[in-house]
């Protein structure tokens, strides 16, 4: 068994788009995915994840560790956008700039892209949530590079920060999670906004896009008809018209299983269990239409974000505004002023 589990994890590739100083190893961890009626019967399934480190650097136990969530519709180039590279990659800047101390490890969510895609129903915010915990113990146990790392944040975006909220709850998911840097979601939607996502929600295979993909029934994607993913995903007065193109040329699919489950993870219950030595950063943009409006959902500032939110945690939350920006922080033109705040945090905490 134990030789089984060397074999396995001494496969992986280098990833050939990289520069430099940003080395990356793409490598691909087995994980156990749970029936949704009896969760004691397991399917084994294929987690796609890369791992990016400066080159050069000396990685050790201490060394943090940013795992990357994406969020609903998305794969992992969410944290690293294929378009005049590095200005829209969260991993670049985080690895150039933070002198070697911090590692990432990127994924494609199960489901997605380069992950294997269980049937739809069995893949929920609870059995995302239960393969990123597999994915931490991994980490923890070797896994990148031999080294047991200790200092795993997650930093997840939409629909995975939903997914982190879940991990960070449950005593059988979060025993390595130290820390959270949670975008792009909140615990009260705009009704508009969110009637916006949900009417964009068609087949993944009526979509010219995702069509190529060969996922199973009831998987879906954003219907590209009246411009869907401008209008709910971006503000366009800050973003570049061709990251708009390529996003929706790049897209990806979401489960049923996970629209049916995100009404009971939302609840501020769940945040009120994450224990409160894990610290907690939410960032938001400014016009984010799933999550602000003018007046009572506001996103304007900082400290309205907090006046929001402080009631859901245990503990005193830091918060951050990228002005200007829609729902897709990254994805934004000043995106790289967050990935700061985010270095800027971690380096604080860390
Ligand atoms: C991981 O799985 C994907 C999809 O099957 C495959 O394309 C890729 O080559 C695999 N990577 C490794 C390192 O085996
Ligand atoms: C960067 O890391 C190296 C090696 O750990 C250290 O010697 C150096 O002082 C660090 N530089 C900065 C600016 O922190
Ligand atoms: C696009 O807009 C038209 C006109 O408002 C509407 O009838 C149609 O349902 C919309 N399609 C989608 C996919 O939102
Ligand atoms: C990050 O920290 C630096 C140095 O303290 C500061 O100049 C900068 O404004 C901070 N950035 C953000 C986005 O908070």
């Amino acid at each position: 068994m134990l030789l089984i589990w060397i074999y396995l994890f001494s496969i992986f590739h280098l990833c050939t788009f990289v520069d430099s100083v940003v080395q990356c190893e793409q490598k691909n961890v087995t994980v156990q995915v749970p029936d949704l009626l009896l969760p004691s019967i397991t399917t084994t399934e294929s987690l796609a994840t890369w791992f990016y480190w400066k080159q050069g650097t000396q990685l050790n136990t201490n060394t943090i560790v940013h795992l990357t969530i994406h969020g609903y519709t998305y794969d992992h180039t969410y944290w690293a956008f294929p378009y005049q590279s590095p200005k829209y990659s969260y991993v670049d800047y985080v690895i150039e700039n933070s002198n070697g101390s911090i590692v990432v490890v990127n994924i494609d969510r199960i489901g997605i892209g380069l992950s294997s895609k269980p049937d739809a129903i069995d893949v929920t915010v609870d059995s995302n949530a239960n393969v990123i915990s597999q994915l931490t113990t991994y980490i923890h146990n070797g896994a990148y590079k031999d080294i047991q790392f200790t200092n795993i944040i997650l930093v997840s975006h939409s629909l995975g920060t939903l997914i982190a909220w879940t991990v960070a709850s449950q005593t059988s998911y979060n025993q390595y999670i130290r820390g959270i840097i949670a975008t792009g979601w909140l615990h009260v939607p705009n009704p508009v906004g969110t009637a916006a996502v949900v009417a964009s929600i068609y087949p993944a295979q009526l979509d010219p896009v995702t069509s190529q993909q060969s996922v199973p029934p009831l998987y879906v994607t954003t219907n590209p008809a009246n411009n869907t993913r401008q209008n709910i995903f971006y503000n366009i007065n800050d973003a570049d018209p061709n990251v708009i193109q390529l996003d929706e040329q790049t897209k990806h699919t979401g489960t049923v299983g996970e629209l049916a489950t995100l009404g009971l993870a939302i609840l501020p219950t769940v945040t009120l269990s994450i224990p409160s030595n894990i610290p907690v950063l939410v960032v938001m943009g400014q016009y984010d239409i799933i999550f602000c409006a003018p007046l009572a959902l506001s996103c304007d500032t900082s400290l309205i974000i907090k006046l929001r939110e402080s009631s859901s945690y245990l503990s005193t939350i830091d918060t951050f505004v990228l002005l200007n920006s829609g729902h897709d922080i990254n994805l934004h033109l000043n995106a790289q002023y967050w990935y700061e705040k985010a270095l800027n945090w971690t380096l604080q905490h860390f």
